[in-house]
């Protein structure tokens, strides 16, 4: 069974009250549960995780290492800022799939620049909470395509 680790950066746990014109309204329950219904039909197994600290994400993306075949990631805020999550992106070699809910290349110039991109297999942005599934999708294909 391929196994792949959500994680959710920071501010992200109150979506449905954060900008909804933005984030829309579904809250991250609602956004796991969904995820956990794809991982479902798709015979994946889905661990998630959220957090607003950055070393703690770190910590996530180092333990993924012990259990996971891939990384679904929306680094939130720390896409436009963190080296930290850069490198553990690419010390752990897992491949990782970069997911935003809003199409951030529409917004603001700085969330125009990811630190992250240049180290994962992919980027999702744009499509509300189907970015997730989408990403998920694309990571169960990635590990395929490894396993071939
Ligand atoms: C986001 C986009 C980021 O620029 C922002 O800081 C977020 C959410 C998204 O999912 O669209 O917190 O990653």
């Amino acid at each position: 069974m391929i196994k792949i680790v959500v994680i959710h950066g920071p501010n992200l746990n109150l979506l449905g009250l954060r900008e909804p014109e933005v984030y829309g309204a579904l809250n991250l329950q609602q956004i796991n549960d969904r995820i956990q219904e794809l991982a479902r039909r798709e015979g994946l197994e889905v661990r998630i995780h959220q957090s607003n600290s950055e070393g703690v994400i770190v910590d996530h993306i180092h333990a993924a290492l012990e259990w996971a075949d891939a990384i679904v990631i929306n680094p939130a805020a720390y896409t436009h800022t963190s080296v930290a999550i850069r490198d553990a992106i690419t010390a752990v070699r897992l491949p990782t799939v970069e997911v935003h809910m809003s199409n951030v290349h529409r917004r603001e110039p700085f969330r125009h620049h990811s630190y992250v991109s240049p180290v994962v297999v992919g980027q999702v942005v744009g499509f509300g909470p189907e970015s997730y599934t989408l990403g998920l999708l694309a990571a169960k294909r990635t590990v395929e395509e490894q396993r071939r």
